[in-house]
């Protein structure tokens, strides 16, 4: 059984410009992932203010991405397999991450990968800008 846990970080919370179900969306693209792609362990969440964004990190102690096929992220119907030519159809159609790009940038963000290691796990982010002189309520 895998964990999927939410870490509240000690930043303080702060308003993003962004669209309540495209981040959703892009969210559960990520942590979805995260969950196909880990045999053992858990996924954690966790959110931290990043200068002028507020960064979303979604940690996995899965399979991990070699970084030949790192470099391959994010492209259409681009799957990180054993090899990268293959498609696992059963486990997606390989257009989660290219989609949530797309998102996160119209909302002037971004979707990286953090790090990751073979075996051992991977960390992808979104980040979505916070809003200039909007406070908390
Ligand atoms: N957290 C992760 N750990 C390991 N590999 C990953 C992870 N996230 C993505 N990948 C690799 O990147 C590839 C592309 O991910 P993407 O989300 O775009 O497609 P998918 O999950 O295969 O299909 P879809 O999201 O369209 O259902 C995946 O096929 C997988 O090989
Ligand atoms: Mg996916």
């Amino acid at each position: 059984m895998l964990s999927l846990k939410f870490e509240q970080s000690k930043d303080a919370i702060v308003t993003i410009i962004a669209d309540k179900d495209k981040t959703k969306q892009i969210l559960i693209n990520l942590v979805g992932n995260a969950i196909k792609y880990t045999g053992k362990g858990g996924v954690i969440v966790t959110a931290i203010n990043d200068g002028p964004f507020v960064k979303v990190l979604v940690a996995d102690s899965g399979v991990g991405i070699s970084l030949e096929n790192q470099a391959l992220l994010f492209r259409k119907f681009q799957q990180a397999g054993d090899s990268i030519y293959t498609r696992t159809v059963s486990k997606g159609t390989g257009l989660g991450l290219y989609i949530s790009k797309l998102i996160a940038e119209g909302m002037g963000g971004k979707v990286k990968i953090e790090k990751s290691e073979v075996g051992k796990g991977t960390i992808f982010s979104f980040s979505l800008p916070i809003a200039k002189g909007v406070s908390y309520v």
